[in-house]
């Protein structure tokens, strides 16, 4: 089946759904998930959104911007970071005015609280940043936003899973997706495609990510000539739930939770002595893994990692419950723990990908670092790469990203949409997906997909995690591509049409395994040390030679890096003490 439409938006999470408002109020407009929109992955987003309102205490975007710069190890975009921190300001008063339901001061305002590497005048002191709707402020971005689109009459395709991309020389001119449903393929006819998949957490075994999180976008634009942005940063949360991944806010630590180490001792006094637990992520992930090295994590049993404790007990019954009740649910049914009585054991899970499809400030995709465009193809939210959020984001600037940069993106298609025309497409547009189809029914039994899955996913902790080095590095790579070889015999054993979830997990395993093997040589390539990047064979940051974005094309089946400039523009890069 064909459709045609001005505009296509795959993926229905914060930042498409974003789009999808502002683009539907002047095109005709459809937005295409795998899920239903209000299940899709920003609902995990838990502490907060942060914006420089100064509701609590003084605060200014330039404050934020500074911190988000710093924060990212000054691979950030400069002007980009103070563009998102100068716009969070409004976007946060629009979801206000849209009927979201935020925390708020005894006075009626918005209530803040503090987050991670946020800080009042350059690294003073931690700040009251993140606006927060209790521990559920994505869930509540989502219901939002999912509503005000309903209203805007956006067409929903609920249950279609994206295959292929049209791409003709440097022009996009739709989409080729499977119907969950009927396991029939159906092309997406359009001036403009916007991708907002999300992240792909689930290439490591232990993540905060939903099972969807593959990286449908990146995997399927890089097939078609498209490259991806500094692959090799990838953040890992400190704090999931130890052996399980599942996120424990750090709005615990927002309002006051301390981690410790198997002496009681809070270790961040050593590592951050001004910020301590409220220093970025990628210092916290790595000062809990070199307790546990260092021989001072509690002792986890045969399957599970030691880890530290996240201490909320003081903070008492009532704040936990009023501000923090999701991950008290969270502890009390996954750990047995109540966190007004015990301490939360926690270990540091795979959370988010600072790298992903380059784009302009209006969520255009770059085909090179010389600033040339794809025309008609946009991408925005986790999937993309601003970059603002350089080598580590800071906590609540995701949510920050999706609705400034959606919105953006869908303002600037509307725009485009006007002036384009559909693309006639040359032949039978399906017939690469169906190719792809073909092959994974028919043939002979191939290797499990659920061994290759496991396989990559214990790879990726142990070799591409949170410390790395070149030699386990270049052994991963070389195991990426044996696994990339044998994926190409996995088949399809479930026959029936309908709902086929053997055969969508398989296209997605297929996925994650381009993006771990991209992501593996782009981490191999960066010899240096930078926020979420830490080799331990190279412990500087080495401003002279990698001060420098990195881009990797998928080429004849071999990663190809070229790099592209970091704006410095504003502030001069400095070693980061917290
Ligand atoms: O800890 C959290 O609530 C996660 C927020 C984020 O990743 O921004």
């Amino acid at each position: 089946m064909t459709h045609e439409y001005d505009v296509v938006i795959i993926g229905a999470g914060g930042a498409g759904l974003y789009a999808a408002l502002e683009a539907s109020k002047q095109a005709k407009t459809a937005v295409i998930s795998k899920l239903y929109p209000i299940r899709s992955h920003t609902g995990a987003a838990q502490g907060g959104i942060g914006a420089a309102l100064g509701n609590v205490e003084e605060d200014k975007p330039e404050w934020h911007a500074f911190d988000t710069v710093k924060g990212g190890d000054y691979l950030t975009d400069q002007k980009a970071a103070c563009l998102l921190a100068d716009e969070a300001v409004q976007a946060v008063y629009d979801l206000e005015n849209r009927g979201l339901p935020f925390s708020r001061t005894p006075e009626g305002r918005i209530d803040q609280r503090r987050f991670g590497g946020h800080t009042r005048n350059f690294g003073e002191a931690p700040v009251r940043r993140a606006c927060y709707a209790a521990d559920r402020t994505g869930h509540m971005i989502l219901q939002t936003l999912y509503q005000q689109c309903i209203k805007n009459k956006v067409s929903f395709f609920n249950e279609f899973h994206a295959v292929d991309v049209l791409i003709e020389g440097h022009k996009c001119a739709g989409l080729v997706v499977i119907e969950l449903a009927t396991g029939e393929l159906h092309v997406f006819k359009s001036k403009a495609v916007l991708f907002a998949t999300g992240g792909f957490g689930r290439m490591f075994g232990i993540t905060s990510n939903a099972h969807a999180n593959t990286g449908d976008g990146p995997a399927l634009v890089v097939r078609r000539g498209v490259p991806l942005e500094d692959m090799e940063f990838f953040q890992f949360h400190p704090t999931g739930i130890r052996g399980m991944g599942i996120l424990i806010t750090e709005g615990v630590r927002g309002e006051g939770g301390i981690l410790r180490n198997n002496k009681n001792e809070r270790f961040m006094e050593h590592y951050a002595p001004k910020l301590l637990d409220l220093a970025p992520r990628d210092m916290i992930a790595r000062a809990i893994i070199t307790e546990i090295r260092g021989g001072k994590g509690i002792k986890g049993d045969a399957a599970i990692d030691d880890y530290v404790h996240l201490d909320a007990t003081h903070l008492g019954r009532d704040v936990i419950e009023a501000k923090l009740p999701e991950i008290a649910d969270f502890s009390r049914t996954y750990l047995g723990i109540d966190p007004a009585e015990k301490p939360m054991p926690v270990h540091p899970t795979a959370h988010y990908a600072m790298g992903g499809i380059p784009t302009d400030m209006h969520g255009r995709v770059f085909a090179d670092g010389e600033g040339n465009l794809f025309e008609g193809l946009y991408a925005a939210g986790e999937c993309a790469c601003v970059s603002v959020h350089g080598a580590n984001r800071l906590g609540t600037n995701s949510l920050v990203d999706l609705i400034v940069f959606g919105r953006r993106a869908g303002l600037h298609i509307a725009d485009f949409v006007k002036k384009a025309e559909l693309s006639p497409l040359s032949g039978d547009a399906t017939e690469p997906a169906q190719t792809i189809v073909n092959r994974l029914f028919n043939g002979k039994n191939g290797p499990q997909p659920e061994e290759l899955r496991k396989t990559m996913q214990d790879l990726m902790m142990q070799d591409v995690g949170i410390y790395r080095g070149g030699k386990e590095m270049a052994d991963a790579v070389k195991k990426l591509e044996d696994l990339r070889q044998e994926y190409r015999e996995v088949r399809v054993k479930d026959r029936n049409k309908s709902f086929n979830t053997n055969l969508l997990e398989i296209l997605e395993l297929g996925n994650l395994l381009d993006l771990a093997y991209i992501s593996a040589t782009c981490a191999l390539n960066r010899t240096e040390i930078r926020g979420a990047h830490a080799r331990e064979d190279y412990p500087e940051r080495d401003d002279d030679n990698w001060l420098k974005h990195t881009l990797a094309w998928l080429r004849d089946d071999r990663v190809e890096i070229d790099y592209s400039t970091v704006d410095v523009s504003v502030w001069e890069p400095k070693p980061r003490k917290y």
